[in-house]
């Protein structure tokens, strides 16, 4: 018989959270749609605020249902808890702020997210925190990029759009060696595939706007880690205020609820599109860690238990070709974001990577006949005829 300490995943994503709301005996938790919490007397307040007695004070300091939320994320990434905030740059945002300080540097790859990119770029340096970003995903490459000012360590894991894979163990003993906090953005990988508190990650954050919630509905961010680094950024979080509405939140907890299902179809899925598409005369290349032939394949295997719902494919032709094959598929919608339902087409030069010059471009590997799909759960049988409407339309 498994005890509750025992529970897997799919079960954690349902109960783990759902406790402590007996009150009339719903199956589902309420939305505390609130922005202020009440007292019984000055005792009660007190006993709050003091955390003698679990309550709330005012929505931007906590909520039952924003609560309900971090509880299943925390078991989920198996970390001591989590916070949940209003987009995944907001998780991005307060965790950087709320952990460095004027003079630390940031390591991160050169191929982060575009917003966190802008953000280290155009943003820190203004409070005096500089990022050195390398070009490489080796190991060796971001030692020798340390320097005594490093104070975090921050990577993604599988990269957008090219899916390349970082050494998560060994990031998060280099972080270790030099006293350094290490961040990673699960965004891609999902705890489903990949909890990097195995390896030692310290600092684990989402957008949440993506395959957690699910759906494209919401916009929301988290993050998850030890109770003294979340404690700090939950002080961040009361004075920036990027707080996750309480509805955003309950549509986040009742996402998150199918999340393993969901991310096992989109698993499978993309694994046979990168199969199909791999083997089709009109393109050139295809990039999913779960394909033998991807450089970090090896690296996945051992790190993740599935090589999630994203893949990338160059057309053999010109960025017109791409945008032909983009503009003739008719279920997959065109449109940024990843990790819903639906499945989504975009080409990176004309989305995420639009601001970068020519040259940035191709030292970033990303071709003009790159596209990149967000898979969905549909069946894998009408993406594939998706596709051919795609390359009937070159
Ligand atoms: C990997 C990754 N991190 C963070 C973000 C930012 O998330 P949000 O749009 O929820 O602010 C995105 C958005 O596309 C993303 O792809």
């Amino acid at each position: 018989m498994t005890k509750r300490s025992d529970w897997r995943q799919e079960t954690l994503a349902i109960h783990a959270g759902i406790t402590g709301f007996p009150e009339r005996g719903a199956v589902t938790p309420p939305i505390y749609q609130t922005s202020t919490f009440q007292f019984k007397d000055t005792q009660h307040l007190n006993d709050v605020l003091s955390g003698k007695v679990e309550g709330d004070l005012y929505t931007r300091y906590s909520n039952p249902t924003q609560r309900a939320v971090e509880k299943t994320l925390a078991a989920l990434e198996k970390t001591e808890t989590a916070i949940v905030v209003g987009s995944g740059m907001a998780a991005i945002t307060t965790t950087v702020l709320g952990l460095l300080k004027t003079g630390d540097t940031i390591l991160t790859t050169a191929d982060i997210y575009g917003g966190t990119y802008h953000f280290c770029h155009d943003f820190l340096p203004r409070f005096g925190i500089k990022t050195i970003m390398v070009p490489s995903h080796e190991i060796k490459d971001l030692e020798s990029a340390m320097t005594p000012e490093t104070r975090m360590i921050y990577v993604e894991s599988p990269t957008n759009p090219l899916l390349n894979i970082l050494p998560l163990k060994e990031i998060a003993e280099l972080g270790k060696r030099h006293d350094c906090i290490t961040v990673i953005d699960n965004t891609f990988a999902t705890p489903v595939n990949q909890t990097p508190a195995d390896f030692g990650i310290d600092v684990i954050l989402h957008s949440a706007t993506k395959y957690l919630g699910g759906h494209s509905d919401i916009l929301a961010g988290a993050v998850a880690g030890p109770r003294e680094i979340i404690g700090t950024l939950r002080k961040t979080l009361r004075i920036l205020g990027p707080t996750l509405d309480p509805f955003a939140a309950w549509l986040m907890l009742r996402g998150m609820k199918t999340l393993a299902v969901r991310v096992r179809q989109q698993n499978e899925n993309t694994l046979k599109l990168a199969e199909y598409l791999k083997g089709h005369p009109k393109v050139r290349r295809v990039y999913y860690p779960g394909l033998p032939d991807h450089p970090h394949h090896e690296l996945a295997k051992k790190q993740m238990r599935g090589f999630g719902g994203v893949l990338s494919f160059e057309i053999d032709g010109t960025a017109k070709d791409a945008e032909k094959f983009v503009e003739s598929v008719e279920m997959m919608a065109m449109a940024p974001s990843l990790g819903a339902v639906e499945s989504l087409i975009t080409q990176p030069v004309t989305t995420s990577h639009r601001s970068f010059t020519p040259e940035d471009r191709k030292k970033a590997g990303i071709s003009d006949s790159l596209i990149r799909i967000a898979v969905g759960i549909e069946h894998i049988d009408d993406l594939i005829a998706d596709c051919e409407r795609g390359f009937a339309g070159l």
